[in-house]
């Protein structure tokens, strides 16, 4: 399919599934979310065709906001690919988790999907080993834990898009320790860049001393969004 054709077929199931019931239409934030939304099940999908399949393929969408892409995956992907497939959407805002259950019987699939209410910190909401775990633009911390979970819970790909950082990223305070320690100016945009790079370093180490080959890629413009780096880490064998 054509890159605008995928696009033009993402917004529609938007707009379907949580615009046009609440009588509006769509906005420049949400034909954003559709192309960010678009590049991911394009990974996604490209990731389901090199798997070799012992059984039903289970996917994760982890702070998941309104599962976009959980839904999506199972729409777009996953039905038209027949595979045999489920989706486990997780979101700690129950109001939000409502949402993604009344969008969720709008789909036109058969493939099974579960909106949770849970935090992402919780082992038990867990599969064992999905196949893929995707988080979308997890802020903060979420990021942190998505990756400790995906690890633990030997996620065979994650696909994570970082958010925002605060001081509650546990590398943020190394980072800034660090920043003094190598006499990095004070000026906010030299030190926020290097702060952030530190971050980036470290979540990227810790996939690899996991055993995970990881890729980090910009996944769309930045113009989309300033958050565009897509951490693709693949668990080795
Ligand atoms: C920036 S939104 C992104 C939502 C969605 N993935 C998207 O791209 O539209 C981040 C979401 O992560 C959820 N979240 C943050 N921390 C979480 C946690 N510890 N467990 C579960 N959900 C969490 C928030 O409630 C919010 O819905």
């Amino acid at each position: 399919m054509r890159a605008n054709d995928r696009i033009q077929e993402v917004e529609t199931w938007l707009d379907r599934l949580y615009i046009a019931a609440d009588g509006a239409s769509l906005r420049v934030e949400d034909r954003r979310k559709a192309a960010e939304v678009t590049a991911i099940l394009e990974e996604i999908e490209r990731a389901v065709k090199r798997f070799s399949r012992r059984r039903s393929l289970v996917l994760v969408d982890a702070a998941a906001g309104k599962s976009y892409v959980g839904l999506l995956a199972a729409q777009l992907v996953f039905g038209p690919l027949g595979l045999d497939a489920r989706v486990l959407v997780l979101e700690k805002n129950q109001r939000l988790v409502a949402l993604s259950r009344t969008a969720a019987e709008l789909l036109e699939t058969r493939t099974p999907v579960e909106c949770l209410a849970a935090d992402v910190s919780d082992p038990s909401c867990w599969p064992e080993e999905p196949d893929i775990v995707v988080a979308l633009h997890a802020c903060g911390p979420a990021s942190d834990v998505i990756i400790e979970r995906a690890i633990a819970c030997r996620a065979r790909l994650l696909l994570l898009v970082p958010c925002c950082t605060s001081d509650a990223v546990a590398a943020v305070r190394l980072a800034k320790e660090e920043a003094v320690r190598l006499a990095i100016p004070d000026q906010a945009p030299v030190r926020r860049r290097f702060i952030q790079a530190m971050v980036d370093a470290e979540r990227t180490r810790r996939l690899e001393a996991a055993g995970y080959v990881t890729e980090v890629v910009e996944f769309v413009g930045a113009t989309v969004t300033p958050h565009n780096l897509l951490w693709r880490a693949r668990r080795g064998k």
